[in-house]
């Protein structure tokens, strides 16, 4: 059978979603429960990080520990890749080391090269294209708190890109509203719009965005890669904070999530960041549990193991 990778939230069915968020929900419990299970005892994630990460890399290498493996961290500067070994070549030997790899990089097409020469699974820790890992924190994070997100209204107040792209790819996997508010000239990718279907209306503004919104989201407006773009883009965001203003616009219990790291008073104001209605340290924490259930599923190709045994 042939390696399934996960680039990209469109790789897997909502069945499998759906498979991956119930362990992720048990594998919360049983860790706040103490009970730690071995369930990829032994087994290897290669990390490969091109850009700088917190949440991302803790997540991974936490995971992996807590399940009884082990991660290697792994940066351009202290590998042959940061000199120039081939894509291929490092996919080819890295893969027969270890179980799964993982990866933060710029270029999409990277880790679809990688991809394509892996004998393991590969996981899409962010590119320039999109954040699926993110995802599956988000969707958790909101139906921990509100039930199932289908037929929701999600407002995406911001920059189009690399976040937006995996909340439009979640709209059609998930099945939930998305309404957009980018300034000019940073809408997200209009093949990816279109895939998505007339569950995806863009608007202008970030009040029309958070109209009878259950969940707003933002992110930063100059992402890695894009910080010498940063004066110009804090003029053009001028408008889209979202701010107390802004959230007066959703429904009453309309939750705050921002991947992180967050700029306090651009992009969201400190009022709501800090507010009754932001879940995002929850948010964050969810990486841990839906990875786990991911890594699980990616290495074992299942997530039903047996909970009860403490490593
Ligand atoms: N949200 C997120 O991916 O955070 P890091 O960049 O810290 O990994
Ligand atoms: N859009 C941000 C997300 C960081 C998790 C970036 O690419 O820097």
């Amino acid at each position: 059978m042939t390696v399934r990778h996960f680039l990209s939230l469109l790789d897997y069915t909502e069945i499998e979603y759906r498979r991956i968020l119930n362990r992720a929900a048990a594998l919360k419990q049983a860790y706040a429960a103490g009970i730690r299970p071995a369930t990829l005892r032994q087994r290897v994630l290669g990390m490969i990080f091109e850009k700088a990460s917190t949440r991302t890399r803790l997540s991974f290498e936490a995971g992996m520990a807590q399940l009884g493996g082990t991660a290697i961290f792994l940066s351009p500067r202290d590998t042959q890749l940061g000199r120039g070994e081939p894509i291929a070549d490092s996919a080819r030997v890295m893969s027969r080391m270890v179980d799964a790899v993982m990866i933060r990089t710029k270029d999409h097409a990277m880790i679809e090269e990688f991809a394509a020469h892996s004998k393991v699974p590969v996981i899409n820790a962010l590119t320039d294209l999109n954040h699926p890992c993110q995802l599956l924190a988000d969707v958790f994070a909101f139906e921990q708190n509100r039930g199932s997100i289908q037929g929701k209204r999600v407002a995406w107040i911001g920059d189009g890109f690399n976040m937006c792209h995996s909340y439009i790819n979640a709209a059609q996997v998930f099945d939930f509203e998305l309404v957009i508010a980018t300034p000019p000239g940073y809408e997200p990718d209009a093949k990816i719009v279109a895939a998505a279907g007339s569950r995806i209306r863009l608007v202008n503004t970030a009040q029309e965005a958070a109209k009878n919104a259950d969940l707003l989201v933002t992110d930063v407006w100059a992402s890695m890669g894009q910080e010498e773009e940063r004066e110009r883009r804090l003029r053009d965001f001028a408008g889209f904070t979202i701010n107390k203003q802004v959230m007066e616009h959703a429904n009453a219990d309309a939750l705050f999530m921002h991947c992180l790291p967050a700029h306090r008073d651009e992009e969201v104001s400190a009022e709501v960041m800090d507010g009754a209605q932001s879940i995002v340290w929850e948010e964050a924490e969810a990486r841990l549990h839906t990875q786990k259930a991911l890594l699980e599923y990616l290495i074992l190709g299942d997530v039903s193991a047996d909970l009860s045994h403490p490593h």
